[in-house]
């Protein structure tokens, strides 16, 4: 854990941020300063550490998103029961995570639309979770298209993902930027790439305010689809071109990798478009972090009996095997079964 300095931001690195002041700008002025003054960030004790693990969690092969999803809720940590799993995952080179968002509540003044709670006493959290071993965070907020979405919903969610993206990292935790765009609504492809830009544009300008370290994070966006009850559904070589446009406009080579989240897509399409992604190389690794579209026909098999936990075991790992072809691009769909094509979209879907 060296301490280091970086130079963040210049002008030109900036310039994807549309719509907003440029940082070599004073308030009011009309242009950009003529002075060479350029901000020099002295960033935390654990920069070095940060990129290190943000890089390596982003590789093929690496990584793992062990995320304890009961401890936001329940406040009470369950890191120092599972010591044994995370020594595995040290020896292993996986790296745990947790969750650490307090959950979606309405947001006054909106249209019906949501924000995210958990900063407070987030850093103290944060601390205790680094020291019981998690090196990742996990914070999601949502944002529907039906509901506008408001200016102040995206603002919000843009926001409340800085200021927790900068407090992880000042803990030693990479975080995990997820503003999730929902698959609810009938809106053709063309709406939610544009919405998609403006959410992203406002996220990375609020992480650059914030002086969060672009290289120290990973990314968990949506895929850009057409709305769930639109008429049309797309192939996977138009939602990579929209997805893959849209991310290229907006997130900076920095940024180690891209992690998609599944969304409501059934297993077979969240695999399929993560594979047509990976045909041509990428600026960032563009890889996955499904629930749905790994755990659906797992837990399906299951049903929570004891005697079909091998065949959940098997099903679990057909669904990694495919998706960590598709991360490389070398994804057939040959084969795959009649569950794994069901879709998985749910209206108003919660967590
Ligand atoms: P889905 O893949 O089911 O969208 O969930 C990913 C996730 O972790 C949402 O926070």
């Amino acid at each position: 854990m060296a301490s280091s300095s970086m130079l963040k931001l210049n002008a030109a690195s900036s310039s994807w941020i549309a719509g907003h002041q440029s940082f070599n700008q004073r308030p009011g002025s009309a242009g950009p300063l003529r002075s060479r003054r350029v901000s020099v960030i002295r960033a935390g004790s654990y920069t070095d550490e940060l990129l290190k693990t943000a890089k390596s969690i982003a590789s093929p092969g690496r990584g793992i998103l062990a995320i304890d999803e009961s401890n936001a809720t329940c406040g009470k940590s369950q890191l120092q029961m599972e010591r044994s799993s995370w020594t595995v995952c040290k020896m292993r080179i996986l790296y745990p995570g947790i969750k650490v968002d307090k959950g979606l509540v309405p947001l006054p003044g909106s249209n019906n639309e949501s924000w995210c709670q958990g900063l407070d006493g987030l850093a103290s959290r944060s601390a205790e979770y680094y020291k019981q071993g998690a090196r990742f965070a996990k914070w999601r907020t949502v944002v529907s298209i039906p509901c506008g979405p408001s200016a102040l919903a995206v603002k919000e969610a843009a926001w409340g993902l800085a200021r927790y993206a900068a407090i992880s990292q000042d803990n030693g935790l990479v975080p995990i930027v997820e503003p999730e765009i929902l698959l609810d609504g009938d809106h053709p492809i063309e709406r939610t790439l544009e919405v998609a830009e403006r959410v992203w544009a406002e996220v990375f300008y609020y992480l650059a305010e914030n002086n969060v370290v672009f290289e120290g994070i990973l990314l968990k966006p949506s895929m850009v689809t057409p709305g769930a009850e639109h008429k049309e559904k797309a192939s996977p070589e138009t939602i990579a071109k929209y997805t893959l446009t849209m991310l290229k406009r907006r997130v900076p080579p920095s940024v180690p990798g891209i992690m998609f989240l599944s969304g409501g897509q059934s297993e077979a399409e969240a695999t399929l478009n993560l594979n047509a992604m990976n045909q041509s190389p990428n600026p960032w690794h563009v890889s996955f972090s499904y629930a749905r579209a790994l755990q659906n026909t797992v837990l399906k098999t299951w049903q929570g009996r004891p005697e079909n936990i091998e065949a959940a075991q098997k099903a679990l790992l057909v669904r990694a095997k495919a998706n960590s072809l598709a991360q490389l691009g070398k994804y057939s769909a040959e084969g795959e079964s009649e569950e794994a094509k069901k879709g998985m979209f749910v209206k108003g879907y919660t967590y």
